[in-house]
């Protein structure tokens, strides 16, 4: 079993309640809150399509439907930019697109976890290995984090889970990895921890959010009972997913914004804006009269 069919399809778990950005996700979705001028989303399906992904799969749930909505051509809108020649409106409309056929979307129903989520994929990806993609965690870095997953996962083969160092006092808070030999530019997975307990963390690598898996999890998600947080995890599938097939990690270098927290959506909002040659003079001035 060679494990190295080609990964064309990635997987968008969005049907998180996003209680950490009430009231705002009362009715908007986190993911469609914005980071300068797009929706965090969109910086996660830009990466995916730049390593080479062909189908986006978005796992939904309800009040959720502006998502689909924001990947569907708006006739009015562009039959209106059109009538006004608004070529630069028209333009980025078209850079976003996706080609018809490209997108799937399907619902998780009730938000029993990541690992739940995921599952609920199994048959729009079928019996071949996926992308993972949580689109709270936008990456900023001119190669984009899944590219490089992609070349170690056509160096390896496998399951591939990127990483990225912390401070070893942060590693409680995250996923950590246990490493081992290298493996052609990344290393193989000995272990995974889930929020270790301070002090005990095998590594400071911690899972940053992008993943390429096998399709044998989803028999194990299926299989799997609740978890931490009484949810069903998607850490418990890899683990045991793990004593059956290898696992690779792969070493992001760029820079990560949680976005799902309210300072890390603001540092992306910052980061992100210091590179528009539009605002970043403006919003620099102004940090410099909030900093005094
Ligand atoms: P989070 O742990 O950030 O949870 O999910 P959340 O509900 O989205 O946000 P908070 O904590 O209440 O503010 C991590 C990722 O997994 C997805 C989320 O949409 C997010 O992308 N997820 C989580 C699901 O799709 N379904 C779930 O049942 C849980």
């Amino acid at each position: 079993m060679t494990l190295k069919k080609p990964v064309r399809k990635a997987v968008f778990p969005v049907a998180g309640l996003g209680t950490r950005f009430l009231p705002a996700t009362k009715s908007v979705p986190k993911e469609m809150l914005t980071v300068l001028d797009k929706p965090v989303i969109q910086y996660v399906v830009d990466e995916a399509r730049a390593a080479g992904i062909e189908h986006f799969i978005f796992v939904t749930g309800r009040n959720k439907a502006v998502i689909e909505d924001h990947f569907d051509l708006q006739y009015e809108l562009q039959d209106t930019l059109e009538k006004r020649g608004k070529t630069a409106g028209l333009e980025t409309l078209s850079r976003y697109q996706p080609e018809a056929g490209t997108t799937s979307f399907t619902r998780q129903q009730a938000p029993l976890g990541l690992g739940h989520a995921v599952w609920c994929a199994r048959d729009i990806v079928g019996d071949e290995p996926f992308a993972l993609l949580l689109p709270d965690m936008v990456m900023k870095d001119p190669k984009g984090c899944l590219s490089g997953m992609m070349e170690l996962y056509g160096e390896t083969g496998g399951n591939v889970v990127s990483t990225e160092e912390v401070a070893w006092e942060e590693t409680h808070k995250y996923g950590v990895v246990e490493k081992g030999d290298a493996a052609g530019a990344g290393f193989e997975i000995r272990g995974m921890v889930e929020k270790p307990e301070p002090g005990t963390a095998p590594s400071n690598l911690f899972i940053n959010g992008r993943y390429i898996l096998q399709p044998e999890i989803f028999d194990i998600l299926e299989r799997q009972g609740p978890g931490a947080g009484n949810e069903i995890q998607l850490t418990d599938g890899m683990l045991n997913l793990a004593s059956e097939q290898p696992f690779y990690g792969y070493v992001f270098e760029g820079e990560t914004f949680d976005c799902g927290s309210k300072a890390g959506f603001i540092r992306a909002n910052i980061a992100f804006a210091m590179d528009d040659d539009e605002v970043a003079s403006e919003v620099r001035e102004e940090m410099a009269r909030h900093l005094g």
